[in-house]
């Protein structure tokens, strides 16, 4: 908002992007969701409001990126996609799929009777579709977890995963290195696919105003849930899409990562799936795959939430967060960062540049693990992860973290202290336990009670060490030591 003497007005800025086959130039709030924007503004009812708190993935659309001049769809939602964060992409909603006949995606769901009312049915549609057009091989598992972020109140998910199944089968020849040109080819997507790449690249050489405002935004996917409100008129800085914090990169032992790299990217980072095999695995228990597809690692540092998944995996590898101070670096430890609940060691005009740490040459040791309410898909009671570093029997170095179990996110500093230079043994783990129990103090909440927290971390202490030397120990060594 700009204010001159005692007026005041709000800054309209052009976002422009393609919806469909349409170019669209609006000076719509850039805070205001794109689902909104969709069926409000452009009359398009096809992309479906549910709980507008992306849970639900009725509302799912594809996001097309240009790169090298190469086109990458995902999904994502559009209720927690601000306007703003869609400049120079391609969105496309269920009505963008249109031909004269069904799309192979939607005659498999009619086969499969896998829709009753059909409200979520664009939402999955959607979805599969974004598993079509990745650049990846299709197997079935892929294609169910495509849609790990859909809901469906009155079908039963039997006959969704059928479809899933059989487009996997669909999708055997797919040329993995351009799906586009495949897909039109097969009748998969319309024509017009072709020609969006051109049309962008006229696009991104528009110039926009780089953001100034003290409001940050990355993905959105806790702002534009907490705060949709309070921000529709506010002028807002948008990082998701800035090249400049978009990066994961390995050099001379240091691994770096822009704070606007979604968990998508982390979790299939080939970078970080050299050093660390498992990564893909961890990244599991986190969020649907519309979540991921846009939220940052910056604004999950940010949000300051004590049970964040990556905050909690990053603390592990002892990373420390760059921030960038009006032109100026500085470096905090991630251990460092959390001063209270919600408390933040960054100032309101800072920005978090990336995050920065070492990585051993060989894969390291490492475990994530997560307990929530539901198996999957939900924000954890409790969650923990560990990186160990060997010396022939001995533990070198330790860097053990906790969430759910503090008002911050903890780094375990005593505990790991504790376990640096001991042996592999059932004894020093229920002492590292007992060490641990006095660093935290959780509190009773909707994710369970205390008492209750204080088990499942040591369950979970017990599952890295379990998961991390499987020949050395198992659970009834440690129990029994008891
Ligand atoms: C349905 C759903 C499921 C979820 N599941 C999980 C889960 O399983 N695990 C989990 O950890 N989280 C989960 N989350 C929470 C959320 O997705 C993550 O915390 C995410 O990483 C937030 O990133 P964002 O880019 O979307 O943040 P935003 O909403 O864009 O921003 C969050 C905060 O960070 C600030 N910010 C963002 N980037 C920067 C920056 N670079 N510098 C300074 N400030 C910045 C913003 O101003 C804001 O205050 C879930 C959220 C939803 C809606
Ligand atoms: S409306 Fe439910 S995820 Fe968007
Ligand atoms: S078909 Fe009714 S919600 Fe899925």
């Amino acid at each position: 908002m700009i204010s001159v003497g005692s007026f005041s007005f709000y800054l309209c800025i052009m976002v422009t992007f393609i919806l469909n086959n349409q170019l669209i130039s609006t000076e719509t709030p850039e805070v205001s969701s794109l689902l909104d924007f969709i069926r409000y503004e452009k009359d398009m009812p096809g992309t479906k409001v549910g709980c507008r708190e992306g849970d639900c993935g009725a509302c799912t659309v594809l996001e097309g990126t240009l790169k090298n001049n190469k086109i990458t769809y995902k999904s994502i939602v559009s209720c927690l996609t601000p306007v703003g964060n869609v400049q120079g992409k391609h969105i496309v909603t269920v009505e963008g799929l249109n031909m004269e006949h069904l799309s192979p995606v939607q005659k498999t769901m009619v086969e499969n009777n896998a829709t009753q009312c059909g409200f979520c049915t664009p939402g999955f549609v959607m979805s599969l579709t974004a598993h079509c057009l990745s650049k990846d091989k299709s197997v079935r598992q892929k294609a169910i977890a495509a849609i790990s972020g859909n809901i469906c109140r009155c079908t039963g998910y039997k006959s969704i995963e059928r479809v899933a199944s059989d487009i996997s089968i669909l999708l055997k020849e797919k040329n993995i290195e351009n799906p586009v040109d495949w897909l039109v080819k097969m009748e998969f997507i319309p024509d017009y696919f072709l020609t969006i790449p051109v049309r962008l690249a006229k696009i991104k050489k528009e110039n926009r105003r780089p953001g100034k405002s003290e409001i940050f935004i990355g993905g959105g996917t806790d702002l534009m849930v907490h705060k949709s409100e309070e921000l529709v008129k506010a002028d807002m800085n948008f990082l998701q899409n800035r090249k400049d914090l978009k990066y994961i990169t390995f050099d001379k032992g240091k691994c770096m990562i822009g704070a606007a790299t979604t968990v998508s990217e982390i979790e299939h980072s080939a970078v970080l799936k050299k050093h660390i095999p498992e990564i893909s695995s961890h990244f599991r228990l986190v969020a649907s795959e519309p979540i991921k597809n846009m939220a940052t690692i910056g604004g999950n540092i940010v949000n300051a939430s004590p049970i964040g998944d990556l905050t909690i995996m990053f603390l592990a590898f002892n990373a420390e967060v760059i921030i960038d101070s009006s032109g100026n670096s500085r470096t905090i430890p991630l251990k460092n960062f959390f001063l209270g609940y919600k408390k933040l060691s960054v100032k309101r005009n800072e920005v978090v540049k990336s995050i920065e740490f070492q990585l051993a040459a060989k894969p390291v040791l490492f475990n994530f693990e997560k307990v929530s309410r539901r198996s999957h898909l939900d924000i954890a009671s409790v969650n923990s992860a560990i990186q160990i570093k060997m010396d022939d029997e001995k533990i070198k170095e330790c860097f053990l973290s906790a969430g759910g179990v503090s008002p911050i996110p903890l780094f375990l500093t005593k505990t790991s202290g504790f376990l640096m230079g001991k042996r592999i043994d059932p004894d020093i783990i229920l002492e590292a336990n007992e060490i641990m129990q006095k660093e935290i103090s959780p509190i009773s909440d909707v994710r369970g009670s205390k008492d209750y927290k204080r088990l499942l971390i040591r369950q979970l202490l017990f599952a890295h060490f379990i998961k991390l030397f499987p020949g050395t120990l198992n659970l009834d060594d440690i129990i029994k030591t008891k």
